[in-house]
């Protein structure tokens, strides 16, 4: 017998947060030492994943239709003389729903929620002699930190989860369920997978958490986010740091000051507040208040004039009315913001806000994020448009859509397009800014860099 094993094709779809893009990685990292190897389309695969996604209700109803497609193109597949894949629901439904996901769906073969997958491997085998368990779903992120192999890199920047869980309980959203309670990894583990992603040409790594300002505010982890940044900051080679999402709770002075000192940190910063309303705030148990949340950002500003501030908003909480909403946009014209997510209130099952009197109407709903929608497009227009003229650092990361030219990052998170060889690719460069547009900018290279 060989010592390497077959090649299996294993199709893997990503919903939802960059928490789920970091596990659809990780995911690929544990099952290929069983010779699985990523394939771009579900169609003959082995092995087909769905990282599913609960946050919106259209989140999870998209996973059902697409399990349905599945099921017919596995049908289909197998009718032609064609193998049977394995089809397997992980990510945040699968915590939610587990077997009901089964029973809906019965040509589900496994169900793995967000802290389980590392022993996707074993589950596999398992569901292949058609016995044991077909559902994974702890709630102990320690054990699968300890389980996953080395980290491989695709590219020049990479996410690192750092935190996982909630303990907020917003009354709003279901992750504090789906993915349990507040949890930091320990800062040596960060530092040597940091470390690995460097050593394979990884220039810049956004830290994730759901709530990643309060790294270390748990059990685990030491010193807090800031001294986090400043350890990594510290690595040769790795000379950009993002991190997200943070609430405006944990938003604490050290960090605030590290956005001004920590050469390596980026000027960007999603930040939510969800809501101008204190009514509302109230009521979502944001535990801030629009004032609050003013001043933080007024801080961070003295600490770091140029910084990019971006945002997650929900329009339609149960009992908003029309003045609530216009203090949202009294808030937003105050903030001025770089990018930001608006969202329509989707009820989630289970959620203290789903049972809330004075739900409101889906076409009201529709008028506000329309309002909001044309206010936010108009700042971020505004904050790209500023940029022109300017010369920005821009990190490449690859080929663009047209030939000749490279797509990179600037220090504020916009796209940046110009003109330039290939060899530049992991490098950063000083690009001036010559046009702007809601989602990107075009540059060219300054002469020196060439
Ligand atoms: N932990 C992060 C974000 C988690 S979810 C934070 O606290 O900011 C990402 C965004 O989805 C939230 O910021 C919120 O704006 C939105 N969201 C969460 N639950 C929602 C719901 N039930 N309806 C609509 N939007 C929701
Ligand atoms: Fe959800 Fe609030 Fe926790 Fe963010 S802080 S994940 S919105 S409960
Ligand atoms: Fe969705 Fe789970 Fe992330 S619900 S937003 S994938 S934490």
């Amino acid at each position: 017998m060989s010592g390497t094993a077959p090649t299996k094709r294993l199709f893997i779809k990503t919903y939802g947060c960059q928490m789920n893009v970091y596990d659809s990685e990780r995911m690929a990292d544990v099952l290929s030492p069983l010779g699985y190897a990523m394939t771009d389309v579900p169609e003959g695969a082995d092995l087909v994943v769905l990282n599913t996604c609960h946050i919106r209700e259209k989140a999870t109803e998209k996973v059902y239709s697409e399990l349905g497609k599945l099921k017919e193109m596995r049908e289909e597949n197998v009718a032609g003389g064609g193998s049977r894949s394995t089809i397997v629901v992980a990510g945040c439904v699968a915590q939610a729903y587990g077997e009901e996901i089964m029973r809906r769906q019965p040509a589900v073969d496994l169900v793995v929620g967000p802290q389980s997958y590392h022993q996707l491997p074993e589950l596999i085998a398992r569901t292949h002699r058609a016995r044991g368990e077909r559902l994974a779903a702890d709630f102990a992120p320690d054990a699968k930190f300890d389980a996953l192999p080395a980290r491989r890199a695709s590219g020049v920047t990479a996410f690192l989860t750092v935190q996982e869980g909630c303990d907020k309980f917003c009354t709003f959203c279901v992750v504090p369920y789906t993915r349990g309670g507040e949890w930091s990894r320990p800062a040596e583990a960060i530092e040597a997978e940091a470390r690995e992603l460097v050593a394979q040409g990884v220039r810049e790594v956004t830290l994730l958490g759901q709530n990643v300002n309060a790294y270390a505010k748990d059990a685990g982890g030491e010193g807090g986010l800031a001294a986090l940044v400043r350890r990594l900051a510290r690595i040769e080679g790795l000379d950009r740091i993002r991190y997200t999402t943070s609430h405006p709770r944990d938003m604490d002075a050290a960090l605030i000051a590290a956005h001004g000192e920590v050469a390596e940190l980026m000027p960007y910063l999603h930040l939510p507040v969800q809501s101008g309303s204190d009514r509302i705030l109230k009521a979502m148990n944001r535990a801030h208040t629009a004032d609050s949340y003013l001043k933080t950002i007024e801080k961070i500003r003295a600490a770091r004039p140029d910084i990019a501030i971006s945002g997650d908003f929900i329009v339609g909480f149960p009992g908003e009315r029309d003045a609530d909403f216009e203090a949202t946009l009294d808030l937003v014209r105050a903030v001025g913001h770089a990018g930001a997510f608006s969202f329509k209130y989707s009820r989630r099952p289970g959620t203290p806000a789903a049972a809330m009197p004075g739900q409101v109407d889906e076409a009201v709903k529709d008028e506000r994020l329309a309002r909001l929608n044309t206010l936010l497009d108009e700042q971020a227009r505004a904050f790209n448009a500023a940029q022109v003229g300017k010369v920005l650092p821009v990190l490449f990361e690859k080929k663009g859509r047209h030939h000749g030219q490279l797509i990179g990052r600037s220090p504020y998170l916009q796209a940046v397009h110009a003109v330039a060889p290939d060899r530049l690719i992991g490098q950063i460069v000083p690009v001036r800014i010559e046009s702007a547009a809601r989602m990107s900018l075009g540059g060219a290279l300054e002469l020196e860099s060439v």
